[in-house]
């Protein structure tokens, strides 16, 4: 009761004042100072009261990003944002991608050195407030002024520089941090750290700390030969991060944190095996009172057939006529046949086995003996990269592969094409399924992860959004894309309505941010 009666107060200040109108422009610094003054003046109990949360990641969309880790922290912020009690904040490193437009934007807050092991590395500090969220930058030209996210020989150093800097940096946000939320192992060290060396220190008492788990697969893993001069733990500790005679920095981060989670509940089940855990399942059986699965949302703003000016056309559940002017476009763009009867498969992923790249190869003659066209878009393994290239050859008037990251044409895919293909060997969450909905394409999902917790099996077209298959085997898989394509091609009026009920199915974030909140209300006490 007694938040009901809070958001109700600062909702109130927040239409008087419009402060979450304010747009970010280089006059931000004076309007802000305003705003703060009447929130402050109309709704004094609440503005001491929030509670904060400080999302550390290695990426967020729109500034720094290669995939779901990005999209989730560039939109789940906002949503916590909507609420009254509890304000999240964004840290990432300030990366040399980042357009002369936005640097343009920053605002400088300090500079200070960070300890990394032995050496003392200097650190900027930015902000930036976009879209009803503060963000802040970590600045260090050494670490970050480099092309691409990933893919260095230093990346252990790069990012425990980070984790590092971030705790460094926290007394000079003007803004108490109650929750330290770390996502993935490249923010691993933050709960490692600071349960190491901070949380005794002046001003760093009893902050929470959670760490999420985007994927299991990618830990963060280096020789010990490196703990006292890279990370700067001392060999007595090494302990805390060690498994299988390696470093393992999701594994510090597990066992350090105070809360774990992932991104679906099944996938909350899943890591708990040795299918799925890659080696950590005894870790997070041993760790899973802790642990909580909450499904993704996506950015619905963005993903948006209405508005989005990526697309040829735009559309909503009320004009789907005009999806197949879009496929014409698609097609006409990508030279394959214009012919708006043929339904169109798409793939838009990166290019590894585990997304089931495999069982399409297996499977791929036998999907084209159907009067169908296939396009993937997407990057990874060069196998898999050349296999591609090599069927669009053979089967030029069917397959288009569009070997690149091209997030203008995704959206065009997203939306011109009609079966959406994500037959993951394993999917913590996935995003590309849900996006694929808000566009009225029909995925075609194994039944694992997230995945099985996003979409339902339409079984003859009568109810869910979706065909969903359980094993992971090519058969399995074929025979879901043919009741596809059977539905699409012999029962238009039972396809229009699954394209319905999946164009109009809520992936906001507006359900999973309230458990989210939920969660830091509960750890809040
Ligand atoms: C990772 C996972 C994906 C998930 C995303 C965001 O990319 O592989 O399944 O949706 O993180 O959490």
């Amino acid at each position: 009761m007694a938040v009901t009666k809070k958001e109700t107060q600062e909702k109130t200040a927040k239409k008087t004042t419009g402060a979450t109108k304010k747009p970010a422009t280089k006059t931000t610094a004076t309007k802000k100072t305003t705003t703060k003054k009447t929130v402050a003046k109309k709704a004094p109990v609440v503005a001491v009261n929030k509670k904060h949360v400080l999302y550390v990641a290695s990426e967020a969309f729109p500034f720094a990003g290669t995939g779901g880790l990005g999209e989730v922290i560039g939109s789940l912020p906002r949503s916590i944002n909507n609420s009254a009690d509890i304000e999240a904040r964004i840290i990432i490193p300030l990366y040399q991608s980042l357009s002369a437009e936005d640097r343009a934007k920053l605002t400088f807050i300090t500079h200070i050195t960070v300890p990394v092991a032995w050496r003392n590395q200097y650190c900027g500090l930015f902000k930036y407030e976009h879209g009803g969220v503060t963000y802040y930058f970590i600045d260090n030209e050494y670490y970050f002024k480099r092309s691409g996210l990933y893919g260095y020989g230093d990346d252990g150093e790069r990012f425990a520089f980070f984790s590092r800097a971030v705790l460094e940096l926290m007394p000079y946000f003007d803004w108490r941090v109650d929750v330290l939320h770390a996502h993935d192992w490249q923010s691993a060290l933050v709960p490692v750290y600071y349960k190491l060396y901070y949380m005794y220190k002046e001003g760093y008492e009893n902050i929470k700390t959670v760490f999420t788990i985007h994927n299991i697969e990618y830990q963060g893993q280096f020789s010990p030969a490196i703990l006292e001069d890279v990370f700067g733990i001392s060999y007595k500790e090494y302990m805390s991060i060690e498994f299988n005679g390696c470093i393992n920095l999701m594994k510090g981060a597990i066992d350090y944190s105070d809360y774990v989670s992932t991104v679906s509940p099944t996938y909350a089940e899943q890591i708990k095996t040795a299918e799925y855990a890659h080696g950590l399942e005894g870790i997070l059986l041993k760790n899973e009172d802790k642990l909580r699965g909450i499904l993704n949302g996506v950015d619905v703003d963005t993903y948006n057939p209405k508005t989005n000016k990526a697309l040829f056309v735009n559309y909503d559940k009320n004009s789907l006529d005009k999806k197949d002017i879009g496929k014409e476009e698609l097609q006409k763009m990508l030279g394959l046949p214009v012919n708006r009867d043929v339904p169109i498969i798409a793939m838009i992923t990166r290019l590894a086995s585990h997304k089931g790249i495999d069982i399409v190869r297996r499977a791929m003659n036998d999907i084209l003996k159907n009067d169908v066209q296939f396009i993937v878009l997407g990057t990874g393994e060069i196998d898999h990269e050349e296999y591609f290239k090599y069927i669009q050859n053979i089967y030029d008037n069917k397959v288009r592969s569009i070997i690149s990251f091209n997030k203008d044409l995704a959206h065009k895919i997203y939306a011109g094409a009609d079966i959406f293909l994500m037959p993951s060997k394993s999917e913590p969450c996935g995003l590309s399924q849900m996006m694929a909905c808000r566009y009225g394409t029909i995925p075609v999902v194994r039944k694992t992860g997230g995945l099985k917790d996003s979409i339902i099996d339409c079984e003859n077209g009568d109810k869910g959004i979706g065909f969903v298959f359980d094993n992971y085997n090519s058969d399995e898989m074929l025979c879901a894309i043919e009741r596809a394509i059977g539905l699409y091609r012999d029962y238009k009026a039972k396809w229009s309505g699954l394209v319905k009920r999946a164009i109009t199915t809520d992936f906001s974030w507006n359900k999973s941010a309230g458990v989210y909140l939920d969660f830091y209300r509960e750890i809040l006490g």
